[in-house]
């Protein structure tokens, strides 16, 4: 019989690309999108089920898992994949910004893994795939609330796969570097913000390259991550920018690895972070900002 995955955050972008994967490669999918406009989004693969869910919405994060299990009668894998972007210096984020990040970044995400939980621990056996971000490696300037919530997925998902290791259940971190997708599109930009900062902001978007990866480069690293056999493994690297970082970490040390991203962020890389840490892949970007 087919296996069963959860996605969440499927109407576009990696959660989009990762239904098609699955489906493709022959899974029953759950797919959820947040607008009822997006219900028809993966018409194309008949053994996809999309349902609705605004990952917000805690009290109806524990219904939504048990009509998840109903569709296939049974879940084999979940992608925690939904997700927003909030930009701007931290003193100009509004506390309803943070709020509102960390309530669907996080919160969210803990509250559907949260409502799955009993189901793998039950049948002794599950992957737990949560989308986090290259921002978690490293704090960003301008986007750290967002880096932030990316950090607590990382770290949750390190400190959970050692509490289900004993029930079978596997917990996966993926750490997508700069994608195209629409979510620069969608950003929750700080307003008000300080004439002060205006030129740091500047030298910071003009070193930020505006093409990203394909959504399907990190669809694959997703069916990686729940078929890889190493059961221990939590951290999965998506992306040319990304991938190079273990490697980038090792090589100059915790501290000089610092130094060199400091400077690369704010447009100065050295040539040795050139040579180390590629850009992001060739597909062009929108930003809104
Ligand atoms: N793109 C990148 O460079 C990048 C890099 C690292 C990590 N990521 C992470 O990858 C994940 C997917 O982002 P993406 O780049 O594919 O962007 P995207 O195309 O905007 O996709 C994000 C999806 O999440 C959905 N979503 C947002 N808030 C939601 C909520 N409260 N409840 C339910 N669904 C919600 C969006 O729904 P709507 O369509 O209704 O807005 C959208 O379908 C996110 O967690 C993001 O932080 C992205």
């Amino acid at each position: 019989m087919s296996k069963v995955i959860v996605v969440t955050g499927t109407a576009t972008g990696l959660g989009k690309a990762t239904v098609d994967k699955f489906a493709t490669e022959g899974w029953n999918v759950v797919a959820t999108v947040r607008k009822t406009a997006d219900l028809a989004v993966h018409e194309g693969h008949p053994q996809v089920k999309t349902l609705l869910l605004d990952v917000d919405d805690e009290q109806a994060i524990p219904d939504f898992a048990q009509q998840a299990v109903r569709q296939f009668g049974q879940v084999d894998a979940l992608v925690n994949n939904a997700g927003h972007y909030q930009m701007g210096p931290v003193e100009s984020t509004s506390m309803a910004q943070v709020h509102r990040q960390f309530q669907t970044n996080v919160f969210g995400l803990i509250a559907i893994t949260k409502a799955f939980l009993p189901q793998f621990r039950g049948q002794r056996s599950g992957v737990i795939v949560n989308i986090s971000s290259l921002t978690a490696e490293q704090g960003y300037p301008y986007s750290a609330v967002y880096a932030a919530s990316k950090a607590a997925v990382a770290t949750l998902s390190e400190g959970l796969s050692m509490e289900m290791a004993e029930f079978g259940v596997v917990v996966r971190a993926i750490m997508p570097g700069q994608h195209a997708t629409r979510i620069f599109t969608k950003i929750d930009a700080a307003s008000d913000i300080a004439e002060d900062y205006q030129a740091g902001i500047e030298s910071f978007f003009a070193a930020t390259p505006m093409t990203g990866s394909s959504p399907t480069v990190t669809a694959d690293v997703i069916y990686q991550a729940v078929l890889d056999p190493q059961v221990t493994r939590v951290r999965y690297y998506s992306g040319p920018d990304s991938a190079a970082i273990p490697t980038a970490k090792r090589i100059l040390g915790p501290q000089q690895y610092w130094e060199e991203f400091r400077e690369a962020a704010t447009g100065r890389p050295s040539a040795l972070w050139s040579a180390l840490v590629p850009a992001p892949g060739p597909e062009p970007l929108q930003r809104d900002v």
